[in-house]
């Protein structure tokens, strides 16, 4: 069963508050997502495995660690998932990144794919996907459904807010899938917007609004 992981750090929590803030600008805003990213992808990667190795310390041979083998994708779902990249990449340097470009009806609220860029060996890697709203979870579950379909067997789905909609939509549709979120949101409104939420992340990324 999917599980759902809650980022319940301090400096994670602490930085959700300054995003709540409708007084937080763009450049704070930008800056705080990619952090979140940052904390969240630590935890995400809990379960990389290891090698042993040995080296030369300056001092001794030393028996030490490394990951070993597994390869990594961060499929960032266009647009706001861009905010993310920048902290997931910094953690994990030589990951590839696909891109899903998804955006919702205003009238159904369903998702329409309008773009996907996926590396070529998706299949051999372990993806994992960053949005930082999880909503109504329509946009996850079709990039889940797109990253299946090109052969990606181990896929996680990481992001700063989530709803309890949109787990039980996850859980529902792709109970592989483990969540890693910062918070867990009431729930919500009419247009589909997480309340208390941020607003529109894509809008407060990219300062268009
Ligand atoms: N997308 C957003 O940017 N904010 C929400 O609250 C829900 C979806």
């Amino acid at each position: 069963m999917a599980e759902l992981h809650i980022i319940d750090h301090p400096l994670v929590q602490h930085k959700i508050s300054l995003l709540r803030d409708k007084n937080t600008g763009t450049k704070e805003f930008r800056e705080l997502v990619s952090e979140i990213a940052m904390f969240i992808c630590y935890e995400a990667t809990r379960d990389l495995p290891l090698k042993e190795i040995e080296l030369e310390t300056p001092l001794a041979v030393a028996k030490t660690k490394i990951i070993s083998g597994r390869k990594l994708a961060f499929i960032p779902i266009l647009r706001a998932g861009l905010g993310m990249v920048d902290g997931v990449t910094k953690l994990v340097p030589a990951a590839k990144i696909g891109h899903i470009g998804l955006f919702r009806d205003p009238a159904t609220k369903e998702s329409v794919q309008y773009y996907s860029k996926l590396p070529e060996d998706i299949a051999e890697r372990d993806a994992i996907i960053v949005d930082p709203m999880l909503a109504t979870g329509n946009s996850a579950v079709a990039a889940i459904n797109l990253l299946k379909a090109e052969g990606a067997k181990n896929i996680k789905f990481m992001c700063v807010i989530c709803s309890p909609e949109g787990v039980e939509a996850i859980k529902n549709a792709h109970p592989d899938v483990d969540i890693y979120a910062g918070v867990m949101d009431e729930g919500l409104n009419e247009d589909k917007y997480i309340v208390p939420g941020v607003g529109d992340a894509g809008d407060r990324i990219f300062g268009t609004k």
